[in-house]
């Protein structure tokens, strides 16, 4: 999901980055560390002033497809692409066939839902590394009733049947898939197939676990709660499980945050009331009935694919906030480091550090790993220093005269916590994840309408900015445990033509991007991009992809585009790299059932657009991007 609000006025209007700061900023570091030698390759020049391509020998030689905006989904010359599922497709041999004209609770309930967001692949068998057959996990992020019912009601008039299947085409789907040649297929009869709702039982785990406020209409222990929505990114666990971000969770509530119990908490989260229909049918969104129910929201959910009877655990120990999504490192020491970043303008990228170890031959324990250890907040120092700011109760501010009482309530209060640290505001980070290959950390920060020139920084250094940037960090020994990392700039997006940009300077007139959200890496550690918001500048959404080191640093290419209206999200390979899974949502957004502005991927003037997953592989085989 992308939020209109936070883009207003932010393209088209050269509002005043100042680069010549920003380069002298990036000159004092880099003379400072002494890596001079990749000046002259990350510094991005209009294109009429670009020197030639470097033409370094690359790991990514596909033919780059052009920038456009049509109603179809293009993948790069020799690639091909397989729709493999869409909303309301089956997800049982029993499941009723998808009709729009008559939707019901109990075929949604059966069916693929709305808006899908990540996509986790997991081999089958179960550790087997195969990519060629496993378990698909998929984000289904948000509802859009204008695209979704006849008469395209607005999202808070929906009647009880219709807010029945808006609610259940939210959460996740479960699903076996299998390769059969160059065919992926939906394996209905397998029994890992599953639906996570907003209603499907659940725990609480962790510090906060059990907390007084988390004690509502529906869990007297605050420990049992239900349901998951607002699913946005996600990560893979090296055992198996699927961690998913609770994200844009606010809007689902009704009534009035004025005197309630968790007024200032729910004012400094942003609490957008309103916008659905949910409290109007069920007492549970209603905020007059039951105050603290936005507080089970908001937080990191791990669930194990492989027993679709386990019930998911809301894992506390990542705090309570707009989480993207979560992706998992295990250290040299054993320790799981996972990154996580609150999607909304001058929120923060937070880490935490397992209080255990990784066993590699023990998935039971594995399986409560991240039930304990300590979390941090990032502060980005000019200088190319990060400091990780520990969020612990009793430390620094964190203290009951600042309204602390336990380590629940620094987990409940997150954003609280990390402005009385003094993290760095940073422009709305979307995925944080680690490359595989060279074990730094890259955080997409996909756009901050609202910061302005005395509001920058050297890692937020643009104002108005309308298409974000990427940022690198690591660890300068490798111990991911370590309080001090170093950072830098990967690229900041945009069209060089129109405004400041960082790219690598071979980049073409098809390369450059807008609004990164997503990420992946394939097995040679390359970054391969989803973006959400391109279109405000002019081009599809879509994937590019780089190298991050190297001669080509940052010369990022586009390899796919999206229908109109839709932005891309979910990217991920197959373990041998030859098969990338990604998620057209929203195609079509901004027009209505009756009259989108493409009905992709169906094309039949008897079906809306449909979100959907799609496949993408090398035609005759090989590894994707070469
Ligand atoms: Fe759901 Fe952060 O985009
Ligand atoms: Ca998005
Ligand atoms: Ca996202």
């Amino acid at each position: 999901m992308h939020d209109e609000h936070d883009l207003q006025g932010a393209l088209g209007d050269n509002a005043g980055p100042v680069f010549q700061s920003i380069l002298e900023r990036r000159l004092s570091r880099r003379t400072l560390l002494g890596e001079s030698g990749m000046l002259g390759l990350a510094v991005a020049l209009p294109f009429n002033a670009a020197v030639q391509a470097a033409a370094a020998p690359s790991t990514l030689s596909f033919r780059e497809l052009p920038q456009g905006l049509d109603g179809d989904f293009a993948v790069a010359e020799g690639y091909r692409h397989q729709v493999l599922i869409r909303w309301g497709d089956p997800l049982f041999a029993d499941a009723p066939a998808f009709d729009p004209a008559r939707q019901s609770l109990d075929s949604q309930l059966r069916q693929f839902g709305y808006n899908n967001d990540f996509i986790g692949f997991v081999p089958l068998p179960q550790g087997s590394g195969s990519s060629d057959r496993g378990l698909l996990v998929v984000n289904h992020e948000y509802t859009d009733p204008r695209m979704m019912f006849p008469g395209s009601p607005a999202g808070n008039a929906l009647n009880r049947a219709q807010t029945d299947v808006d609610i259940a085409a939210h959460g996740l789907s479960v699903i076996e898939i299998g390769k059969s040649g160059d065919t992926w297929q939906v394996l209905q009869d397998s029994a890992y197939n599953r639906r996570i709702t907003p209603n499907t039982e659940m725990r609480m785990t962790g510090p906060a676990a059990g907390s007084e406020r988390l004690k509502t209409l529906l869990s007297a222990d605050g420990v049992r709660t239900y349901g998951t929505y607002g699913n946005c990114a996600g990560g893979v666990t090296p055992w198996g499980t699927i961690l998913t971000g609770e994200e844009n969770v606010d809007g689902y509530f009704s009534g009035t945050v004025d005197g309630n119990p968790e007024e200032e908490n729910y004012r400094r989260f942003g609490m957008g009331l309103g916008r659905k229909s949910w409290a109007n049918h069920y007492e549970r969104w209603d905020l007059a009935k039951n105050p603290r129910e936005p507080l089970h929201v908001g937080w990191i959910v791990e669930i194990d694919p492989f027993d679709p009877n386990s019930v998911p655990m809301k894992r506390t120990v990542f705090g309570r906030c707009k989480h993207e999504g979560c992706n998992l490192h295990v250290n040299g020491d054993g320790r799981v480091v996972g990154y996580t970043g609150d999607d909304a303008v001058f929120e923060y990228i937070y880490r935490f550090v397992s209080r255990d170890t990784y066993q590699p031959d023990n998935r039971a324990a594995n399986l409560t790993l991240l039930e304990a250890g300590e979390l941090s907040v990032a502060r980005f120092h000019d200088d190319g220093r990060l400091n990780w700011l520990p969020l612990l109760f009793g430390q620094g501010p964190l203290t009951p005269d600042r309204g602390f009482k336990s380590q629940a309530d620094v987990l409940l209060d997150l954003r609280k916590a990390a402005d009385l640290l003094g993290a760095t505001r940073m422009d709305r980070p979307e995925d944080v994840d680690v490359n595989p290959v060279n074990g730094r950390v890259y955080a997409m920060l996909t756009n901050n309408a609202r910061r302005t020139a005395q509001q920058t920084d050297a890692a937020n250094p643009r104002a108005a900015n309308g298409n974000g940037q990427i940022i690198e960090f690591w660890p300068e020994d490798g111990d991911h445990t370590a309080a001090v990392f170093r950072w830098d700039m990967l690229l900041l997006a945009g069209n060089p033509a129109k405004e400041e940009t960082l790219y690598h300077p071979g980049i073409s007139a098809n390369g450059w991007l807008s609004c990164p959200d997503n990420c992946a890496f394939d097995q040679l550690g390359n970054l391969w991009i989803a973006t959400d918001g391109a279109e405000r500048a002019g081009i599809a959404d879509g994937v590019w992809a780089c190298e991050v080191a190297g001669p080509n640093r940052a010369l990022t290419r586009r390899f796919i585009r999206t229908p109109v209206g839709a932005e891309m999200c979910g990217p991920f390979f197959t373990p041998d790299s030859q098969n990338f899974f990604c998620a057209v949502q929203h195609p079509a957004e901004g027009g209505s059932f009756e009259q989108p502005q493409t009905r992709w991927p169906d094309f039949d003037a008897a079906m809306p657009p449909r979100p959907a997953v799609v496949v993408v592989t090398k035609a005759g085989g090989g590894r994707i991007g070469s």
